[in-house]
């Protein structure tokens, strides 16, 4: 029997495999896993493949090999077992059984736990049970208070025959099984009658949940250079601007990203949609070594920092619409929110928020927003855009430090969305000309007067589009 290197972080401390046709096991996730899972899938689907190339090879007894087939699902060319995986919340199952599993390995691939929740549970006992809580914690309650066996039985029926859904405390095996037919056959043929908690000694995840990440605070520091950084990875918070600004540390450089937000804060008072695992949020707190007044033009430069590292990485040519609101195709594909917490002499502090919507679908995300997965129908690592937008944001402070908004015009028009369309704001309309060195938008009105309008002064209204800043 080979040795898989997951031994390297942990330790399998009870293998009990029986007799029976259909085995079922549970392996619980600590936290930091999950975690990792959310930010490398793709090594989080080589650990889970090893993980189940030893069980399988314990249970034939020589040695097999798991491959992943082009859907990135574990698959084993033999005739001996059938099996299958699935990761729900904070949990990695496995069934695996000697009759060939067939049409549910198809069927499992719709294994992300809300699908899983959402096809099975009926809309009232979701609500009630399920979806007062942050999504990642939903997985947990789902095993805690429902009896594992009976819901996955119910999965596999609901899946392959079409069950409507089902309210758990009116549902009975018996039943369930007198409506599936073969499967049922199968089923009652060979129940499920062991669930065996396989427990591993995660003593290691902490290394595990280090060599997964790929945002490191000492990678950070030499990237920024800046030795004085400070990074908080959450999986949950209220919200990350929040968060920094109830800091006490005197770090130069902080910066907090979340998996989730629970009051996700978006600009004049306005909420930020945070579905879990799918996006970017993040704050950073920043110091300048300037008055308050010299932070003009800022988050335009901060936009054009989302904007290029987008095109570089991503291919994805998106427009700045004055001040600091990102856009694709009319879309709203992330947003800016800066805001100045302290003010001494010679420096301001300030945070500054930014959402990007990244492998979000249409449906996790309002109407008038858009992703980099619904723009080009690919997913993208989050992290890695994260790194780099840190390190665009920080090139560019650190020149606006020195040059003002002046030093960045000419590479922020190339963005300009609002350039030559008719623009209102609560005092002028006309057309929008441009923006000066202080980073104000110039807009002409019906007489060829130009005006000039500071970020803060005013709100925008574009013709072209509804939303109103
Ligand atoms: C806007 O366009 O209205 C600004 C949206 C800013 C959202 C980000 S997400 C990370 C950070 N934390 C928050 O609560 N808000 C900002």
């Amino acid at each position: 029997m080979t040795n898989s290197p997951y031994h390297l972080w942990a330790t399998i401390k009870k293998f009990d495999l029986q007799n029976d046709e259909v085995h079922f096991w549970l392996i619980h996730l600590p936290q930091k896993v999950t975690r990792a899972r959310f930010e490398a899938l793709h090594q989080f689907k080589k650990e889970r493949r090893l993980i189940l190339q030893d069980i399988l090879q314990r249970y034939v007894n020589k040695p097999i090999e798991i491959i992943e087939n082009p859907n990135g699902k574990p698959y084993m060319d033999s005739q001996e077992l059938s099996f299958s995986t699935s990761h729900s919340g904070e949990y990695l199952a496995i069934v695996i059984a000697k009759d060939p599993i067939g049409l549910d390995i198809e069927k499992f691939r719709q294994r992300d736990f809300l699908h899983f929740s959402q096809s099975f549970f009926d809309e009232a006992w979701r609500q009630q049970h399920l979806e007062t809580l942050p999504y990642y914690l939903q997985g947990v309650r789902f095993y805690q208070e429902w009896v594992i066996t009976e819901a996955w039985v119910k999965y596999l029926g609901e899946s392959i025959f079409n069950f409507t859904p089902v309210n758990p405390s009116a549902c009975d095996i018996q039943i369930f099984q007198a409506k599936v037919g073969l499967w049922g056959a199968i089923i009652q043929k060979h129940p499920i009658s062991s669930i065996q908690k396989f427990e591993i000694d995660w003593h290691l995840e902490e290394d595990y949940y280090n060599a997964l990440t790929l945002l490191h605070e000492k990678d950070l520091k030499k990237m920024l250079s800046c030795p004085n950084l400070k990074l908080y990875r959450l999986a949950t918070i209220d919200s990350t601007q929040q968060f920094i600004k109830n800091l006490t540390s005197e770090n130069t450089l902080v910066i907090c990203q979340s998996e989730y937000q629970t009051h996700g804060r978006g600009r004049f008072g306005r909420t930020w949609e945070s579905p879990h695992g799918v996006n970017l949020y993040f704050s950073i707190r920043y110091t300048l070594p300037c008055s308050p007044q010299k932070l003009e033009g800022l988050s335009l430069v901060v936009g054009l920092s989302i904007v290029q590292m987008l095109a570089k990485e991503t291919g994805v040519l998106a427009k700045i619409k004055w001040p600091n609101d990102i856009y694709v195709q009319n879309k709203k594909l992330a947003g800016i929110l800066i805001e100045i917490t302290d003010i001494q002499t010679y420096q301001t502090r300030l945070i500054i928020g930014i959402g990007l919507n990244v492998n979000a679908k249409a449906k996790e995300i309002p109407d008038v927003g858009t992703s980099l997965f619904e723009i080009t129908k690919k997913s993208y690592d989050k992290l890695h855009l994260l790194k780099q937008l840190l390190k665009n944001i920080r090139e560019h402070l650190l020149k606006f430090e020195k040059e003002g908004f002046g030093g960045f015009i000419k590479e922020w028009q190339a963005y300009d969305m609002l350039y030559q369309t008719q623009v209102k704001t609560q005092t002028i309309q006309g057309t929008a000309k441009g923006v000066n060195e202080k980073g104000y938008l110039l807009i002409q009105d019906s007489k060829g007067l130009m005006h000039e309008v500071g970020s803060g002064d005013a709100s925008i209204q574009s013709f072209s589009n509804q939303e109103k800043d």
